[in-house]
């Protein structure tokens, strides 16, 4: 027989927001995040602390869930939690808890691979979304990965380009912190330069043997020489040119996300594009992809903002999917922090 109401709960603890979301079927019931202040005082997430915020977070987090989808844990058919990539201390609590329910409530447990679920979550079935086809290419772009990557199914994804140092995540929030904002400073950056002019300042674009990879580390000490430099001469330069200075080193980060997009864009002949992951969430990146679909003819695919930064409800549509081929997770599975793409 098979059922045509599919209820899922969905837990994401990959790094430091705790998320538990209730789909039903392709369609998101409740998405709650409870995000973890306490890094901020840190400059960064401290592994430690972050896994004790999730052991704190996660019963309400999905008490929560469930009251907002409104549903009991009895109506569940199954759960899925983030297997990896991430934080070891972080995915156990998560992983441990998705397991403990599931075996109380005798329902499958799925494991779910992050980078997937960011990708996938486009296929999450919402009025404000469009949904892909195949093949795409997405630009997955987050505080731990930079990857263009060719989907030519739901779980094909072949890497055709990828930070060979930092992720661009961490060029904002590193740029962020010489700057003297707190963690994480990618939406703040985003949000003073829209206050600045972008051709103020000029920051070299680093160069890689493949064209399709990215580095970011050394922009970082770019930006690190050239804030030395100048506070020589006025030490009040970064109070003083603060809004300036995002809106050139985010012009400078997403030209280059950019001109390797329109690359592999040209190389492989696919039109079809989509970014996933926190920094999508940035709005210069937003921007420059919509001109492309006017000057490329490209089809943009641009996730709402919610499932975008790390939340629950895109590990629900991997859940969902593999629910529906019976993948389930076999006891063996364990929370593997350096999980890849395709793993
Ligand atoms: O995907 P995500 O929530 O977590 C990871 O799996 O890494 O991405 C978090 C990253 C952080 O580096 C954060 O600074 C960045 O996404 N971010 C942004 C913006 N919003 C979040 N970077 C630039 N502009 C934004 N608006
Ligand atoms: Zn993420």
């Amino acid at each position: 027989m098979t059922k045509k109401h599919i209820y899922i709960l969905a837990i994401e603890s990959s790094c430091d927001d705790t998320g538990a979301a209730i789909l039903l079927n392709d369609r998101v019931l409740s998405n709650i995040i409870a995000n973890q202040k306490i890094h901020a005082d840190y400059g960064g997430v401290v592994p430690e602390l972050a896994s004790r915020a999730h052991q704190q977070n996660i019963v309400p987090v999905v008490q929560q869930a469930l009251k907002q989808a409104g549903i009991t844990k009895n109506e569940l058919h199954a759960i899925a939690f983030t297997r990896g990539p991430g934080l070891m201390g972080s995915l156990l609590v998560g992983a441990s808890f998705a397991k403990s329910l599931a075996i109380a409530l005798k329902i499958p447990l799925i494991d779910v691979n992050h980078m997937q679920a960011h990708v996938l979550a486009h296929f999450i079935s919402d009025i404000d979304q469009k949904i892909p086809t195949f093949p795409f290419l997405c630009l997955t772009i987050s505080g731990g990965h930079t990857q263009i990557l060719k989907i030519s199914n739901y779980n094909n994804f072949e890497i055709l380009g990828e930070t060979i140092d930092d992720a661009v995540g961490e060029a904002f929030d590193k740029t962020a912190k010489l700057l003297g904002l707190p963690y994480p400073g990618g939406p703040l950056i985003d949000k003073y330069a829209a206050l600045g002019d972008k051709s103020a300042f000029k920051f070299t674009e680093p160069k890689t043997s493949r064209e399709l990879d990215f580095s970011f580390s050394g922009l970082k000490t770019g930006i690190l020489y050239f804030l030395q430099k100048e506070q020589k001469k006025n030490k009040n330069f970064i109070k003083e040119n603060l809004y300036d200075i995002c809106a050139s080193v985010q012009h400078t980060i997403v030209n280059i996300l950019i001109k390797k997009l329109k690359l592999a864009s040209k190389i492989t002949g696919i039109k079809d594009i989509a970014i996933a992951g926190g920094v999508s969430a940035n709005s210069e990146i937003r921007k420059s992809l919509t001109e492309c679909q006017d000057s490329l003819g490209w089809k943009t695919y641009i996730p709402k903002f919610e499932y975008t930064t790390d939340n629950a409800a895109m590990i629900g549509i991997v859940g969902y999917f593999k629910y529906l081929t019976n993948n389930f997770n076999n006891e063996n599975t364990l929370a593997a922090s350096r999980l890849k793409i395709n793993d």
